[in-house]
This record gives C-alpha cells, structure tokens and sequence, in this order.
C-alpha cells in the first residue's frame, strides 16, 4: 500500500462547474493562513448576522490558557440562518426528504413548513419554561422532529445536548445531569430495521436515576403509538401541545460565542465529554465546508446516512446543509432493511446526487459481493463521501466502482466532534485522489506532525497529528470543565491542539490518517473509551479486573477485545461470557457489545502495577512475535498464558 498506487485526477467536467478548482482552493488556503482575519471577516458574510463582527479571531492555544473566541462582537441566530432567510427565495423548495424505514414511508417538508413547525415547537419549549441558556436532551428517532427540536432550541437561545437514541438508560442519565436538561424531547419508540426501540421507556428508566430530577417535563413525539407508561404532570404529547402553538417565534439574538450545543464523546479516561460547540464559528465552518468539500449546487439533493446523535447528523444532516439552503435527506433505518440494496434504493427513489456515509457501510456492502448493488442504477449519483474511520483503499476503490459506477470522485473527510466541521479533505473540482488519504487541510487549518516530544517533523513522514491554530468550528470547552477541556487536548504537546490520532504524511504532503493512538476506539465509525466499558465490567460481581483493546476488524474496523481476570472463586464459562456481554449492552448500549472475551488469570503489568495494553493489543491482533520490549513486565509468564489461550489464532 504504497502512494505510488492509483491516483484519480480531478475530473476535468468537476474542476469547471465546481465552486474551487486548483487554482482557487491554492490561493484561497494561502491568504486564510497569510490573513485570517480579512479572510474570516470575508467569509462570515454567507451568514445573517444581527450584528455583523467587527472582531474576527481572538485565539490562545497555551497549555495553561485556552480562549477561543470566533466573531466576538457579532449576534446572530442559528435557526434563522438555516429558515427564515431561506424563505423569500426557495420557501418551498424542499429543506428535508425524510425516508422512513420502511420503504413505504416517506415524506417532504419545504423550508415554509420546516420553520413553521420549528417556531411552533420553540413556543411549546418555551411554554415548558425553556429560556435562554438553559440546555435540552434529545433523545429521539431519525424523523424530521428531532432537526425541528436542534433548531427550535437554537432559536430561542436553549442549549441542545443530543443523545443517541442507541444508548442505554445509564448512559442516557449520566447525559441528562451532566447537562443539566430541564426538559427531554423524545418518542413512544424508534424504528430501525423493522425493530421497535423503547425509548420513552429508556427515558422513563434513566429518570429514575440519581440526579436527574432537573429534568421536569418529557415531551414525547408519537412515532409509533406503542404502548408506554405515562406520568402525569411531567410528560406532555408533543402533538397535544406543539400544535396548538401560534408559528410566530421571534428568533433570540445570540453573541456569536453564545453556546449553539453540547455533545458527549467518550475519551481515553473518565467519563464522556460534553463538548461545547458555539454559534457563530461552528455555523460558518459547518456551512462552508458542506458547500466546498461536497461542492453542493443548488437544487441537488445531498444525503448523509449518519445519525443526528453525531457531530456528523448535527454539521452534515441539520446546521451546514440547512444553512446553504440545501436540501438534504434523512433516512431512519438501516442500509440493510429490508434488504442489502436498501441504500441503493433510497438513491434512485429520491435522486440523490451526493451520498456521505462511512466506511464500515461499505465494506458491510462489500461483503455480499458487487451484486448487492444490482437492484438500483444510482446513475444520479455525483460525488461520494467517506468520514468516521480511515477508508482502506480496497473499501475506497470498492465504493467507487460498484457504487460510484466509476463516475463520482470521493471526498474522505477527517475530523472529529472536537473540531465541529471536516478539517482535512479533498475539494472534488482541486484535489487530485489517493485511496486512503484524507488528503489536504480545508481553508484555515494547519495540520502538522510532532514526535512523541512535541517536536515538529517536516517532509514525508509519519507522526501525531496536531493542529497549530484555532479554526471557527472548534468545540471552546468540555461543559462545566474547562480544566478537563485544557488537560485533554493542550498539556500533550505544548501550545498546539492534539487530536489523538496518529497520521503520515507523503511527498505530496498528503495526510493519511492511520487511527487513534490514545485508548479510544473506534468501532463501525463510533466511539468509545476502553476505560468506560472496563469501569463498566469491573461493577460485575464476577469480575476482578478487566482490560479493553481494538482489534483489527474486516467490517467494523475495529472490535472490542476484552481481557477479565475473574474474582475469587468464580469459574469461568460460556454462560458467563454471555452475562457479561448482556451487562455491557445494558450498561452502555448495543455499540458497546464485546466481541471477543478472553479469561485473563492475570494481566501484564509494569512492576509499578500499570496494564501494558501495547502487549495485549498485539495479542488480541494476533502479532504475537513483535511484542517489543516486555523486560519491564512485573511478571512474564503472564503473557505467555494469554498468548496460549488468545482468542484469534
Ligand atoms: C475520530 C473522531 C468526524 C465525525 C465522525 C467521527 C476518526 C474520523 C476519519 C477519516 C480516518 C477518521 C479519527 C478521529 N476519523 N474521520 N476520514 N479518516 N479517521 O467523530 O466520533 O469524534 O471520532 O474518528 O480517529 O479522531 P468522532
């Protein structure tokens, strides 16, 4: 896997309709690094603010100081950038196509009907006691009431704090007092795959929990008239109350660095993070790099296939798309229901020109071999996109030719929930593609490689990936704790922002990401620290002590491996193995599910008692013969024990 491999030029037909070929994406990447303020400046005016910022960039990257203030002086509010200045021109253009999950359903709400109901539902928050500043959990299906929800909250200055509808009550509670929610959007129930999900029940669940009576109203959408408890007084109908409520809600005027959201991530340590996401920067660097990076024109129709409990759903389904007037597609099921031409499918049905998805989808896909594809043309296709985990080039040149039909470029996207918006991407009309790289820094971001010291490399080389300024997007704080904020992202290398990834660089000065090098996994494109499934694991009676690694996985990317030395007296078996699993699930959710248990009489450890993860991850790979340095093992025979008994041989 070389760069000298297949490289795909910019298709000439792209390079002269896009919005930048080589020349413009060049000169403009130059003056946003030589002049970002008259840049930025420049730039903010494909927003309607309030008050236009006359202060561009106030930005310190310092270990013992972080400030990160974007257009300080300028108000402005998000859900009248994504409606109501749309309304005049394409008011009843398509905002949302929302395809159900059963292949039957489907509907279209034109940008008049999306900001009529996202006012009625801002003055039913606001009849809940929602003021300005306050934060709201969502916790809901894929159905245009949760995009109505983010913006309704965005429009009357309430903080959303979304929750993916996969989590479980623990996780769901955890999220709901950290944030400190008054108030949970929900539903009866969510339909993916032909499967109901409880999560009203969930909610009911996890406002049992300790610390959540902040929570005082639920308001509940029907999605699908199942049976659910009731508790009268706290939980009110979303259609009772909603539509009734006059659709004339003045929008809030917001500083720019006025909180737009919060949303939880998992880390190598602690508990998951609730990164703070303002309105002003993030809208801008979410609109434009969905204008760039996808080169959307008007009229097209444009479908990411994440989750609005992502960073991706809320930059990539909600607030960049919406912001450009686009219209974009929101799907509720699965790519494999009810059959594995599903995605196909939706594309012809709906005439998708670009399709933003991920990795694992693909390679999902790949595996039922090209005919999987045969029940749709997608000849309306344009542009393909990848983000979540780094594409192996087999899965890229796959996409391509089977679902692309050889005539879509794809941009593979790198970025994070830190970072708000696509950071390191191809521009499909200026940069040339190689299969597996995300390729080159979008407009304002400096990308660099240091050694383990901090030390800046320079060439083709390979490294920790930093970035070196601030950018609009940028997540400002870990909700009530910015010292985590500080500690996480800017003590590892000194005045520089750190994004845990590892990533090489070519001659080209093409960046390759090659995954994370800190304790976070990434599963199917989702996220997780291994400390929070071995805190979760460890709470088993049975359970003395657990270690948590990836391991390389042909769909997924990478599947959880896990280690348990159990307590005294207990006796390992297949039962037990299944009982644990069943204990993560809940915990957690189902993204969390083990793949792999492997009883652990005992785990490699340093003499001053530290697990030695580098071993067990070679072992759970299978890389038995390079396990590198184990002199300073407190006990060897440790490790040979567990390579004996490894589960993938
Ligand atoms: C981590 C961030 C970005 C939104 C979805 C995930 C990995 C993401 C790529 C890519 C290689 C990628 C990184 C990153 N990642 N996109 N195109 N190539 N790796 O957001 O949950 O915050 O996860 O996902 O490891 O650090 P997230």
């Amino acid at each position: 896997m070389s760069d000298q491999q297949h490289v795909y030029p910019v298709r000439e037909d792209f390079a002269a309709k896009a919005w930048a070929d080589k020349a413009t994406y060049q000169a403009m990447y130059q003056r946003s690094l030589d002049d970002p303020e008259g840049f930025w400046a420049e730039q903010a005016k494909r927003l309607d603010w309030f008050t236009s910022p006359t202060k561009i960039k106030h930005t310190v990257f310092d270990t013992h100081n972080v400030d990160i203030r974007w257009f300080e002086d300028g108000t402005l509010n998000a859900s009248v950038n994504c409606l109501d200045r749309h309304l005049e021109t394409r008011g009843d253009q398509p905002a949302i196509i929302w395809e159900g999950d059963d292949p039957k359903d489907s509907k279209t709400l034109t940008y008049r009907q999306l900001h009529e109901r996202t006012c009625q539902l801002a003055n039913a928050l606001k009849s809940l006691g929602v003021a300005r500043g306050d934060t709201v959990t969502l916790y809901m299906p894929m159905i245009p009431e949760a995009a109505m929800a983010m913006l309704a909250c965005a429009r009357i200055g309430a903080i959303h704090s979304v929750v993916f509808g996969g989590f479980s009550p623990d996780a769901l509670a955890q999220r709901v007092k950290d944030a400190g929610s008054k108030v949970v959007i929900t539903a009866d129930e969510s339909v993916r795959g032909g499967k109901n999900v409880p999560l009203k029940d969930n909610v009911d669940a996890a406002l049992t929990r300790e610390g959540t009576d902040v929570a005082e109203k639920v308001l509940v959408v029907q999605r699908t008239g199942g049976d659910i408890e009731w508790q009268d007084g706290r939980d009110v109908w979303y259609h009772d109350l909603v539509d009734q409520q006059s659709s004339d809600c003045p929008a809030e005027p917001m500083g720019a660095e006025d909180p737009l959201f919060i949303l939880y991530t998992s880390g190598s340590t602690g508990t998951p993070k609730g990164l703070k996401h303002t309105t002003g920067g993030y809208l801008l660097h979410a609109a434009m790099t969905h204008q760039y990076v996808f080169d959307y024109q008007d009229g097209e129709i444009y479908w990411c296939t994440a989750d609005v409990g992502w960073v991706t759903g809320h930059s990539y389904i909600v607030y960049g798309p919406l912001a450009n007037g686009a219209i974009s597609l929101m799907f509720e099921g699965v790519p494999s229901y009810p059959t594995n031409g599903r995605m196909g499918e939706v594309v012809d049905k709906h005439k998708v020109n670009i399709l933003y998805t991920a990795p694992t989808a693909v390679r999902a896909l790949m595996a039922h071999g090209d005919n999987v594809m045969d029940s749709s043309k997608r000849d309306s296709l344009r542009l393909l996109g990848s983000v979540g985990e780094p594409i192996n080039p087999e899965a890229w040149e796959w996409f391509y030719r089977v679902i692309g039909n050889e005539q879509c470029p794809i941009v593979d996207t790198w970025w994070q929930t830190e970072t708000g918006g696509i950071m390191i991407a191809p521009l499909p009309g200026a940069t040339d593609l190689k299969p597996g790289s995300a390729t080159l820094p979008f407009f304002g971001v400096q990308p660099a490689l240091v050694d383990n010291e901090g030390n800046l490399l320079e060439g083709a080389t390979e490294g920790n990936l930093v970035i070196l300024d601030s950018w609009p997007g940028q997540a400002r704080s870990i909700w009530k704790n910015h010292e985590r904020f500080l500690q996480t992202y800017f003590t590892t290398y000194k005045g520089m922002y750190f994004t845990g990834d590892g990533c090489r660089r070519d001659e080209d000065g093409y960046y390759w990401i090659t995954g994370r090098v800190d304790d976070v996994l990434n599963v199917s494109g989702h996220r997780m620290g291994t400390a929070e499934i071995e805190s979760s694991l460890v709470a088993h009676d049975a359970v003395a002590e657990a270690a948590v690694v990836g391991f390389p996985h042909d769909i997924k990317g990478q599947g959880i491996y896990i280690y348990v030395t159990l307590a005294d007296g207990v006796e390992p078996s297949d039962e037990l193995k299944k009982e644990l699993t069943q204990w993560v699930r809940k915990d957690i959710g189902p993204i969390a599910s083990p793949d792999v248990i492997q009883w652990a009489p005992g785990l490699p450890k340093t003499r001053s008692g530290k697990i030695m993860r580098r071993i067990l991850r070679k072992i759970a790979a299978n890389e038995c013969d390079g396990l590198g340095d184990t002199s300073t093992l407190a006990d060897p025979s440790v490790v040979e024990e567990l390579i004996e008994h490894r589960a993938i041989k």
